[in-house]
């Protein structure tokens, strides 16, 4: 027989502590997830350089979810399972982490989204927490800015119809939109998959609309502009968090100046603490950080922050030091309300000539 003696563990239980991190880094939307994974490495790399949390080295354990909920599931399970971390990061998507959460849950591990802004998220249970705001809120500041600032009267809409984020964010947008009596001209979703938009841009055209809101991710905003300037529409695009990619005027070009779009943070805040995160993430990574990396960074931190005040791994002294925190993160203050959702401000960005504009910010 083999001897049975297991000597990898002593009583101190394992020597470092291991953090589940998910993220899209292959699939539609690559780029959420290679800033949200730089986020994170960032954030355990800071606390690891100071020792630690309770006195132990913080392990990353990375999956790629691949913008997918089925990939996303099992990504949660071996992470859970097979890895034993002690609480996750993640996802991106807000379809994916709707997939991610019940497992999370059930298992009694503590789950941070840094950007899942549908709020159905949350709504799984105790255990899932988020470090950004919400789509009510985000389509909100959206209609407000277009029917105030754009001085848009009539609106079309175009989303991805299988998507819990954008069909929600468009549907939020609508209804305040109407509500402060401009005029919704036509309302389109699309199926996944879809590259050839027109059908649903003449539509839409048709009304006439002085904005056209956009709730996809980057790749297909890209498209949805260029091919709107094709059938000759001159106004504005306004669109949320999912516009802001490096790539999303690697694919619109010309096609997507002067549009709008909601978003978490901006590299261009002011605040001391901001601009040194900037300068140390580009200085890493060679480019600076978009809302991902900061609230890749800031769902980490939030973790991390908790086992430090829990002052232990369970998933339940985690949870309630999650309840109770106050967390000053680069993209802003994080509290959570009864939902565990923060309530945090909204900035408006303008690409122009191809750069990222910070216009205002929004507080809820
Ligand atoms: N809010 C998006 C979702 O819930 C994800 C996202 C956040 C994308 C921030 C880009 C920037 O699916």
């Amino acid at each position: 027989l083999v001897s049975t003696t297991f000597t990898g563990c002593t009583s101190k239980g394992p020597s470092t502590i291991k953090i589940g991190g998910i993220g899209p880094v292959t699939g539609e939307a690559s780029t959420f997830g290679v800033s949200t994974k730089n986020g994170y490495e960032m954030m355990i790399e800071e606390w690891n350089a100071k020792g630690g949390v309770l006195g132990k080295k913080i392990e990353l354990v990375f999956a790629d979810d691949k913008g997918d909920p089925t990939e996303g599931a099992t990504a949660a399970q071996k992470l859970i399972n097979e890895d034993k971390v002690v609480a996750i990061a993640g996802t991106v998507m807000s379809k994916v982490s709707l997939a991610i959460a019940p497992i999370c849950q059930s298992a009694g591990i503590p789950m941070v989204s840094p950007t899942s802004t549908n709020p159905k998220v949350t709504q799984v249970g105790d255990y899932i927490f988020r470090a950004c705001f919400i789509d009510p809120f985000q389509g909100t500041v959206g209609a407000l800015f277009a029917y105030n600032n754009l001085g848009a009267k009539k609106a079309g809409v175009l989303f991805d119809n299988s998507n819990d984020y954008t069909k929600g964010l468009a549907e939020f947008f609508r209804d305040k939109f109407n509500a402060l009596g401009g005029t919704i001209v036509a309302f389109e979703g699309h199926p996944a998959g879809t590259t050839d938009f027109t059908p649903f841009l003449t539509k839409i055209l048709a009304g006439n609309p002085d904005v056209i809101y956009c709730s996809d991710y980057y790749n297909d905003d890209g498209l949805m502009a260029k091919q709107a300037r094709q059938l000759g529409y001159k106004g504005p695009f306004l669109g949320g968090d999912g516009w802001d990619s490096p790539d999303l005027v690697k694919i619109g070009g010309d096609a997507v100046n002067n549009s709008y779009f909601t978003n978490h943070f901006s590299k261009d805040d002011q605040r001391p603490e901001v601009q040194e995160f900037v300068k140390k993430y580009t200085q890493k990574y060679g480019q600076a950080p978009d809302a991902l990396a900061a609230l890749g960074y800031d769902a980490m931190g939030l973790i991390l922050q908790a086992i430090q005040n829990a002052g232990s791994t369970d998933g339940a002294k985690i949870r309630d030091a999650l309840k109770n925190i106050e967390y000053h993160g680069v993209s802003g203050v994080i509290k959570f309300d009864e939902n565990r959702n923060p309530v945090k401000s909204a900035v408006i960005i303008k690409i122009e000539n191809g750069q990222q504009v910070y216009v205002t910010t929004v507080n809820p």
